[in-house]
């Protein structure tokens, strides 16, 4: 039986399932049914706030099912938060659930953003306005502040820089690091602890740590450090503290008093049972519950078929009673640098994460409502305790297939080397990471790729060695990019590779290692947890002697530097363009803009830019080969496209196709694509 019919069956059994409920019990009609904070806030005297109990949550007093969807207000363009927030509500959901990233407030030491700051990200970085939009739309919120987020997030949510302390250790009793956290607690409850539900906001729980169990090196004393951080914010008596874990972590990532959580995709029975034995007295939730899964590079899309997780969702919900929170109810998007990586792969022990984070979720990356949208807002309204007020189901966003437009102009890999800023080019003896270089007021560079440049005297065949590359290693010999000789010419990850260089004439020439990081690891075990990138500590020779004595060049490929790049040339009569560079083209939007595809699967490696926005990375390995582009980085008149090409080639793609994908166009569904050029 293929999935869709299973999924057609499955839909009859919701069905079949609605008319029993309804016969049996009855739905009261829409118009007699309270909002959500009708219901919670009718009273008179204090607001109580969630409580655990035996028979299940209460709030205010009240029984509560709690039926959230995780949306991460820094995966989705600010002007797009009530969209996704409404087509939540709309499903039936009562709350929401968002994480909070500690690298985007907290971009440099003690500087914080809250909307108000500099980087491209600020605009997304309003957590109180994403929280206040959300009781706006009638939802609760819970809270997962961290500081450690996983998700599939640049470090798991931690800053760059906290790195540059070479005895760091996070998620530990690190006195340095308890400190850190501190300060940037500090700095964030106030934009939030007067939205706690019992003080007129929206928010019920908040999470203590996140996943604790699975880290290797547990210390209860950092979990009661940040129990006690609430406790003293006497915030204890208001709002719920709970830990999210899997099962079979049994207490390692918790402490006694707080409620536990599960995470799991399937296999409700055993799930459940284990926590119900565990925490026999408390309601049942699961925290993340797992409609689709995330894709690295490399490898498969993945997609978990509705059918499944439906029958999921209905153990969840009926046959256990419990509490769920869709994780991701909508994932969204990774922009610019900040998708994360896996490091226990057995193979390459590093598989950093694609720039779309849509998950196989009940909406679509661009806010599009799936199958499983549809079959769990049945579920949801088959389930609701208290049962509340509809809300339409407003229309998806408008998607436009903008004609492909003539690449215009380039900068040359010198032409853009020879813009970066002084500020960003260092005289150093050996080489340093990118967390090391003191730049961005002693932050060092957090983002992007580095340059370890050499003007030695060579000849064909010296040896150059080097390595590990943290993450992705290129090669060039007087600016010209080198076969490494891997497969295919492919691709040097992570090791550290020897390479006879191939030049002319003997003498002086400039060899410039070039290397990508690719991502902080956000999961992963301890060793490869902490991840500064570049060269670490690393082999760095020609013909056996350690180089010394280089030029470094951090290229952060920051907006505002983007914005300010001149000296474009015409690619007119160039026919042997050669990567690294940049591209650049404008086209014309006369009407309203709407979403769009950008589709990247001629092109081989880089990052593009929308109106001087980095939308992310592009990676002919895939699976990803299209870029969502919201509708809000758009505008009427002129809009320029960026994209910056790392992959040697000669150039004979003369246009860039701005084009529509269905979800299905989104993702190749086998890894590997052949080089075309
Ligand atoms: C509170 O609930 C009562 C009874 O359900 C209802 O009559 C009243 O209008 C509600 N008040 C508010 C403020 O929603
Ligand atoms: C942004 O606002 C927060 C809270 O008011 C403040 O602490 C911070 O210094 C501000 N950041 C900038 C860059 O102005
Ligand atoms: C919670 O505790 C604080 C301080 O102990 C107190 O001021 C506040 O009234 C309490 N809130 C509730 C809802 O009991
Ligand atoms: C360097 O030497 C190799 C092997 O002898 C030869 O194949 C290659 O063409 C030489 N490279 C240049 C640029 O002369
Ligand atoms: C090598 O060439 C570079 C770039 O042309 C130049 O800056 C450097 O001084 C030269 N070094 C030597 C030793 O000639
Ligand atoms: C391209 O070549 C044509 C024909 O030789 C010439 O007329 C034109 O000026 C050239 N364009 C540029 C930008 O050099």
């Amino acid at each position: 039986m293929g999935p869709k019919n299973y999924l057609i069956l499955t839909l009859c059994g919701i069905l079949l399932g609605i008319v029993q409920f309804s016969s049996g019990k009855g739905i009261a009609a829409d118009e007699d049914l309270p909002t959500v904070y009708e219901y919670f806030r009718n009273s008179s005297s204090d607001v109580v706030g969630l409580v655990a109990e035996a028979d299940g949550f209460k709030l205010n007093g009240k029984k509560i099912k709690i039926m959230s969807g995780a949306i991460h207000y820094f995966r989705v363009h600010p002007d797009l938060w009530r969209d996704r927030l409404k087509k939540l509500r709309a499903m039936g959901a009562n709350a929401v659930e968002t994480y909070v990233s500690w690298n985007l407030h907290e971009p440099k030491m003690g500087v914080f953003d809250f909307g108000n700051g500099t980087e491209q990200m600020s605009p997304f970085t309003d957590i109180r306005r994403f929280v206040q939009i959300a009781q706006e739309e009638d939802l609760l919120v819970i809270f997962r502040p961290g500081p450690y987020i996983c998700t599939e997030f640049e470090f798991g949510g931690f800053p760059s820089w906290l790195q540059r302390d070479p005895d760091m250790k996070v998620r530990t009793n690190y006195q340095p690091y308890l400190d850190r956290v501190k300060i940037f607690f500090d700095a964030l409850m106030p934009q939030v602890e007067d939205l706690q539900f019992t003080r007129g906001g929206s928010i019920i729980a908040i999470q203590i740590e996140n996943e604790y169990g699975f880290f290797n090196a547990v210390s209860k004393e950092y979990l009661e450090f940040l129990v006690n951080y609430f406790d003293n914010m006497g915030i204890t008596n208001e709002t719920l503290f709970f830990t999210s874990d899997g099962v079979g972590s049994g207490d390692r990532g918790t402490l006694p008093g707080l409620l536990k959580t599960a995470n799991f995709g399937s296999d409700v029975d055993w799930n459940f049972g284990q926590l119900q034995e565990m925490q026999p007295d408390k309601p049942l939730m699961v925290m993340e519950y797992y409609p689709g899964w995330f894709d690295h590079w490399f490898e498969n899309h993945q997609v978990r078929p509705p059918g499944a997780f439906v029958d999921t969702l209905d153990g969840i919900l009926g046959k256990w009673d419990g509490n769920v929170n869709l994780y991701m109810f909508h994932g969204g998007t990774n922009f610019a640098f900040l998708a994360g990586a896996n490091a226990w792969h057995e193979e390459r022990h590093y598989d950093p994460d694609v720039t779309s984070y849509d998950y196989d979720a009940t909406l679509s990356e661009a806010g599009d409502y799936t199958v499983k949208y549809h079959l769990g807002k049945t579920l949801f309204e088959l389930y609701q305790e208290p049962q509340i007020k509809r809300t339409e189901l407003i229309p998806e966003s408008v998607k436009i297939s903008y004609p492909a437009v003539p690449l215009q102009q380039y900068l040359s890999y010198d032409d853009i080397i020879a813009q970066v800023p002084a500020t960003s080019k260092f005289q150093v003896e050996r080489p340093l990471s990118m967390e090391n270089l003191p730049m961005n007021d002693g932050n060092g560079q957090s983002f992007g790729y580095i340059i370890y440049r050499k003007n030695a005297d060579v000849s064909n065949g010296t040896n150059f060695e080097a390595g590990p590359v943290k993450d992705f290693g290129m090669l060039l010999i007087d600016s010209q990019l080198q076969p490494t000789g891997f497969q295919d010419d492919r691709y040097w990850i992570n090791s550290e590779e020897t390479f006879s260089l191939s030049v002319g004439a003997s003498g002086n020439h400039t060899v410039d290692l070039l290397i990508e990081n690719h991502g902080r690891v956000n999961f992963g075990n301890d060793n490869d947890f902490l991840q500064q990138k570049g060269l670490v500590d690393g082999v760095y020779k020609l013909n056996g002697n350690d180089i010394t004595d280089i030029e470094i060049i951090a290229l952060e490929f920051k907006s505002a530097w983007v914005n300010g790049l001149t000296s474009w040339k015409s690619v007119e009569n160039q026919t042997n363009l050669q990567a690294p560079l940049i591209l650049q083209t404008t086209f014309e939007i006369s009407d309203e803009p709407g979403d769009t595809f950008l589709d990247m699967s001629s092109w081989h490696k880089g990052i593009v830019f929308i109106n001087g926005f980095n939308i992310g990375r592009y990676f002919r390995v895939g699976p990803q080969q299209t870029l969502y582009v919201p509708a809000p980085l758009l505008k009427q008149g002129t809009n320029t496209v960026m994209w910056i090409c790392f992959k040697r080639y000669i150039l004979t793609c003369y246009f860039l196709n701005l084009q529509i994908a269905s979800d299905l166009q989104i993702f190749i569904i086998s890894a590997f694509v052949g080089n075309c050029f």
